[in-house]
């Protein structure tokens, strides 16, 4: 790690100055981003922008969503009625928790992609119930949000002690600090795994398995192949939170890279592509134009009718996760969670040590 920089807590830290417990205390947090971006290839320049829009047929990262706007609609999204994800891993959990913190016992938590840090307080609770150690590991690109996050955890979790990394997961994986507790537990909710392709999915789950050590675990929660009828209105809601969620990656296109993307003629696409299991979101042009992304040196040309894709939302079944999981990277399933309709999944892993 080349820099670390503790939080400024001096607010919280005043409250309770004499204890050696107080939140700065409590509170670190490492900033990767900047520093290893050229290192590790972070596309943070833009240049996959420009490979994106140079395909035939144009397609956009899917970070590009989550700027400020985009982060704030992601958690309406969250809420929506039709957007049963969110909700319904978050009723897993709450079945769940006391038995993960059973089997994982002293164990700390790192969380990838922790955003607003809501279902890991499902986690932590049951650890405090049992007298467990409380100690957090919350990995985020968005620095703002981890720190909010993080300061409202210590708030509320007086024995919560916090190390926070700010960067990609690729970034964070590769330098994880030490471990404090005698077990590690890599925490990825959310499907957010639905983003990946296979390609990409093998990828992740060898940094992953670098990451950790024999018998260190892996939580790991997938959305679940279901009828089209039910995919479907979840990535395209009554109210437009996600069509306005889909365009948002234009503003940020444009405000990032001094652009001109005229919203008003693209329109939000999405649909189950039921033989690639993956809901896909597409932006399609209503009326040809030309758009400049003055920063990146790029002009691109966009034919009335043209769809451009901005996200995949892969669903998985769960006995072909697990035997890939074990297959491919030597992760065995310890136990398996589900609702009672069978739409979400969540698989405790271990890493098994090589047999030699
Ligand atoms: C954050 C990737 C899990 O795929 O369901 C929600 C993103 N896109 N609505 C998902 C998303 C449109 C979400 N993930």
């Amino acid at each position: 790690m080349k820099f670390s920089r503790l939080s400024e807590l001096t607010d919280l830290a005043a409250v309770a100055p004499s204890q050696n417990i107080s939140p700065a205390h409590r509170l670190w947090i490492e900033q990767l981003r900047q520093i290893d971006a050229e290192a590790i290839g972070d596309n943070d320049d833009g240049s996959d922008v420009i490979f994106g829009l140079s395909q035939t047929p144009k397609s956009l990262p899917p970070h590009y969503f989550y700027d400020d706007r985009g982060s704030h609609l992601f958690e309406e999204i969250c809420d929506l009625p039709e957007y049963y994800p969110t909700r319904t891993e978050a009723s897993i959990l709450r079945d769940c928790a006391g038995e993960i913190a059973q089997i994982t016992g002293d164990c700390e938590i790192v969380e990838l992609g922790s955003g607003s840090s809501t279902k890991t307080r499902i986690l932590l609770d049951a650890r405090m119930a049992q007298g467990l150690p409380l100690r957090y590991l919350p990995i985020d690109v968005s620095g703002g949000m981890l720190e909010a996050s993080a300061k409202q955890l210590l708030a509320d979790y007086p024995t919560l002690s916090i190390y926070g990394l700010v960067g990609t997961y690729e970034q964070a994986l590769a330098q994880l600090p030490p471990p404090q507790l005698s077990e590690r537990m890599i925490c990825f909710l959310g499907s957010s795994l639905g983003n990946l392709n296979p390609a990409e999915c093998d990828i992740f789950f060898s940094e992953i398995t670098n990451a950790l050590h024999p018998t260190e675990y892996f939580l790991l929660g997938i959305d679940l192949h279901k009828p089209t009828e039910i995919l479907e209105p979840a990535y395209n809601d009554a109210q437009g939170v996600t069509a306005a969620f889909n365009l948002n990656c234009l503003q940020h296109l444009n405000w990032r890279f001094n652009g001109n993307f005229d919203l008003n003629k693209f329109a939000h696409v999405s649909f189950y592509n039921l033989e690639q299991r993956q809901i896909e979101m597409h932006l399609r042009c209503l009326e040809s134009c030309t758009v400049t992304l003055k920063s990146l040196n790029l002009t691109v040309e966009f034919q009335e009718g043209e769809t451009m894709m901005t996200e995949i939302s892969r669903k998985f079944d769960l006995q072909e996760m697990s035997d890939y999981l074990w297959q491919s990277h030597g992760l065995a399933t310890v136990r398996i969670w589900t609702d009672p309709n069978q739409w979400f999944g969540l698989m405790l892993c271990q890493l098994q040590p090589a047999i030699s």
